[in-house]
């Protein structure tokens, strides 16, 4: 196994879920398939950066890994909007009530799951299991993992998040406008 291929590897706690799973695993190359599946439920799809920490890490030829990542359909390479939320819909999930905060969330931005809004601001979707079942109900929101989420806080810090890019947004726009 090589080092870290990412700089974001060692702040991004989605990182350390694929990690988890390699650990699982063994570091065997014949988890590639298994890692793929938790890679792509952490970050929703899957990147050239993401494939490349995977070949990385289990020292697997990238070719290898860019050919079982496109036999599947189950992977998908396209990003996500400027916000997501993955919400983990595993058993463990599941009892804690996440398929409420997946409700909540498709109600609120009128999109289904593994939509993503018209106007490309968000993106939903879920996920089988982000193997941080203790913390239970697990979601993802613009890469930070946090877990026993309720309806009202994930809705409420998905909320914040677009408002406060929408304000920076808006801030960087005047201000340009203003030095112009
Ligand atoms: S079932 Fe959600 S983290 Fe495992």
């Amino acid at each position: 196994m090589s080092d870290r291929s990412s700089g974001n590897a060692e702040s991004d706690k989605r990182y350390q879920l694929i990690d988890r799973s390699m650990k699982r695993f063994d570091y065997q190359k014949d988890a590639l398939l298994e890692v793929l599946n938790t890679t792509q439920e952490a970050f929703g799809y899957l990147s050239e950066e993401l494939l490349g920490y995977v070949s990385d890490q289990l020292n697997v030829p990238l070719s290898q890994v860019y050919g079982v990542a496109t036999f599947y359909h189950m992977f998908t390479f396209d990003p996500l909007g400027d916000h997501n939320c993955i919400i983990c819909t595993g058993t463990a999930c599941h009892v804690k009530g996440s398929n409420l905060i997946v409700n909540a969330l498709s109600e609120a931005f009128n999109i289904d799951e593994g939509q993503t809004t018209p106007d490309g601001v968000f993106s939903l979707k879920t996920a089988r299991c982000l193997g941080s079942c203790g913390l239970a109900p697990v979601v993802v929101i613009d890469g930070d993992v946090t877990g026993k989420q309720t309806p009202e806080t994930t809705l409420q810090r998905v909320r914040e998040i677009i408002a406060l890019s929408a304000e920076t947004t808006q801030a960087e726009h005047t201000r340009s406008e203003v030095e112009a």
